[in-house]
């Protein structure tokens, strides 16, 4: 089991957009997905198809307080085949005083590695203790970066957080490994010239480049991942080229299917 964890503290960062594909990269590729959304405006459970009808049995919110068990308060998404959901909700916020979350998942995340075989983090703004909880259980970190935006020095931040707070003693070893420039477009300087520096900085951390398109707007509000609402799109082609490398840790096991058939 592989856990994935996106993060990067400003808002409207894409990251709740990169985290869905990520849950859609793997769940094409057989892998049975465990996607946690920490955020309380629930936003990525939106994006994997959970709207006000769905029958929600727990929230991300009572796993990280020992309220529920993971497997208990996981739905089955909607909107992605192979795909469970831990709920976001506004009880979230309240945790963000609350010390004991930021070792729940990381003590608790094993627990479940029968059940599905990885699990994707979505994390909310800011540097937070939920954040916090998200990075001490990644074993993948991935950054998304809006190139059009002003989030660029948000990945040193990230960076910065990660070794002085993370790495230290709740999570050995924990780096950020990955970071996907999104809402790119060529044709203007400042997107250039972003892509350029985090070339420069990250080298080949750096993936590649995921254009900016309306498509994934009308995703969010059909409730799917891109890739599921526009297979065929050009942005589901740049994010399946971006996150290759990234679940490569993940799809060349052996196949999950395979593997539970033995
Ligand atoms: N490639 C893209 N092209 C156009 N809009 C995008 C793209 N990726 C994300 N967005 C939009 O950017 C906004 C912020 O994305 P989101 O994933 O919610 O960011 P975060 O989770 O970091 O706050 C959303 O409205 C989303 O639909
Ligand atoms: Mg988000």
């Amino acid at each position: 089991m592989t856990v994935y964890t996106v993060a990067l503290s400003k808002g409207g960062s894409t990251k709740t957009t990169t985290a869905a594909e990520v849950v859609a990269a793997l769940t094409r590729a057989g892998r049975r997905v465990l996607a946690i959304d920490l955020d309380h405006q629930g936003t990525l459970s939106q994006r994997l198809g959970v709207d006000d009808d769905t029958e929600v049995p727990g929230t991300a919110a009572e796993v990280l307080t020992g309220q529920a068990d993971a497997g208990q308060a996981a739905v089955e998404s909607p909107s992605v085949p192979g795909a469970h959901v831990l709920v976001g909700t506004y009880e979230l916020n309240t945790l963000e005083t609350k010390p004991e979350v930021i070792t729940a998942l990381k003590e608790h995340l094993p627990e479940v590695a029968g059940e599905w075989d990885d699990v994707v983090i979505d994390t909310p703004p800011g540097q937070g203790l939920v954040t916090l909880a998200a990075l001490a259980a990644a074993e993948v970190v991935i950054a998304a970066v809006a190139t059009e935006g002003e989030a660029y020095d948000q990945v040193a931040r990230l960076e910065e957080l990660i070794e002085h707070r993370v790495a230290p003693r709740l999570n050995r070893g924990c780096r950020l490994d990955w970071i996907v420039p999104t809402r790119h477009d060529g044709r203007r300087l400042h997107d250039r010239d972003v892509l350029a520096a985090l070339r420069e900085d990250y080298g080949s951390r750096v993936t590649g480049t995921v254009r900016e398109t309306v498509t994934v707007r009308d995703a969010y509000l059909a409730g799917r991942p891109v890739s599921l609402y526009a297979p065929a799109a050009e942005v589901s082609a740049d994010y399946a080229a971006a996150l290759e490398p990234i679940v490569a840790a993940s799809t060349a096991q052996t196949p999950a299917t395979a593997e539970r058939q033995v």
